[in-house]
């Protein structure tokens, strides 16, 4: 990409879009196109495809998704599967049409099998049962894979599909009814320490153990993969691999010492008390990123500096909300 090249930034009001895009612009690039929903629908074939023809960009980001937690994906299986089809259908095919040079899609670690080895290869995709709570956001995510890897061999498109490790940072979504465990811990933290309260309970027995990834981290990663020179992006896009890469730490924590590290950044001293009786999900889920390391990226933001970082952009806001009376346990 160049300073002057045509990036289109889909859905860059999301967490991960809002980090991609200041990247982007933090490292001197001038011409990015965004849009929001209300002014183009992706999941609009004819709007979509007009749109690429007038704004001719050159690089795709798509990051542009429904997405949800086990409650939204339960209770709207059909919208997950539905939409998601629609926007990277209508993007991936607008940009075939339109020219354009490179394109990212991202998927999410929900696309490899629910039982598979960890750390989770790439080579993993397709060996083995999903998991059921969100299998239709998943094979959503798995056609996106596909068609990126179909396009490139029938229309020799250069189109690359990265799966992204669980993510965190300051457009996260901070609701306890939906959000996913660090902002939910944040939230939580934040509040007792404003109550004054002397226990923060934490769902399950703390023992699984995860791997997060800052989106600042995340957003680096994707410009460095566009970024990639034709040789080594080329050595993704194989007739014999889907054009798949793991984007994480390759490093993972338990969620006792992540909601100790939540503790400590906040400043809450009381006690972390573990409640069995809640679900604790998979017991581990850790990326294998030795693909990504390989090419040479390794994520700079440690795990404290990031929830540090999170926090500071967080605060106010959160505190003024429980101090209004917003959800609390
Ligand atoms: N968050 C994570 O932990 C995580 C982890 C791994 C992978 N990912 C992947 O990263 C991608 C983005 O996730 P995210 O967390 O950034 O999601 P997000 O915060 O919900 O953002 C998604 C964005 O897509 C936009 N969008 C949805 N439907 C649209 C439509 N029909 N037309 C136009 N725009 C539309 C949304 O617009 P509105 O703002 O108008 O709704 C929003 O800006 C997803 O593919 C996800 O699987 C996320």
């Amino acid at each position: 990409m160049q300073p002057d090249s045509r990036i289109f930034v889909a859905g860059h009001r999301g967490l991960v879009g809002s980090a991609i895009v200041r990247e982007l612009q933090g490292t001197g690039y001038r011409a990015i196109i965004t849009r929001s929903r209300a002014e183009l629908d992706l999941g609009d074939p004819s709007a979509v495809e007009s749109f690429f023809a007038m704004e001719r960009p050159e690089f795709v980001f798509l990051a542009a998704a429904k997405v949800g937690g086990i409650l939204a994906n339960n209770t709207y299986p059909a919208d997950f599967i539905r939409d998601n089809l629609a926007i990277q259908s209508n993007v991936i095919e607008a940009s075939r049409l339109s020219g354009v040079k490179r394109l990212l899609f991202l998927g999410s670690s929900c696309i490899y099998p629910k039982l598979c080895p960890q750390p989770i290869k790439e080579e993993y995709l397709l060996t083995g049962p999903l998991e059921p709570t969100n299998r239709p956001y998943a094979i959503a995510k798995i056609a996106g894979i596909e068609m990126c890897w179909s396009y490139n061999r029938q229309y020799d498109t250069r189109y690359l599909a990265a799966m992204p490790t669980n993510l965190y940072g300051p457009n996260d979504n901070f609701d306890l009814n939906s959000s996913h465990v660090l902002p939910a811990l944040i939230r939580k933290t934040a509040e007792a320490k404003t109550r004054g309260a002397d226990e923060v309970v934490v769902w399950g027995t703390g023992t699984p153990r995860r791997e997060l990834l800052y989106s600042d981290d995340l957003a680096q990663a994707c410009c460095f993969l566009m970024n990639l020179d034709e040789a080594r992006f080329n050595s993704l896009l194989s007739d014999e691999q889907p054009p798949l890469i793991n984007i994480g730490t390759g490093e993972d924590v338990t969620i006792r010492e992540l909601a100790e590290t939540v503790a400590r950044v906040i400043g809450f001293s009381g006690n972390l008390t573990f409640d069995p009786t809640k679900p604790d999900g998979t017991p581990r889920k850790l990326m294998d990123v030795s693909r990504l390391h390989g090419l040479g990226w390794r994520h700079t933001v440690d795990l404290e500096d990031g929830i540090e970082r999170t926090w500071e952009a967080v605060r106010d806001r959160l505190s003024l909300e429980s101090g209004n009376g917003h959800p609390s346990s």
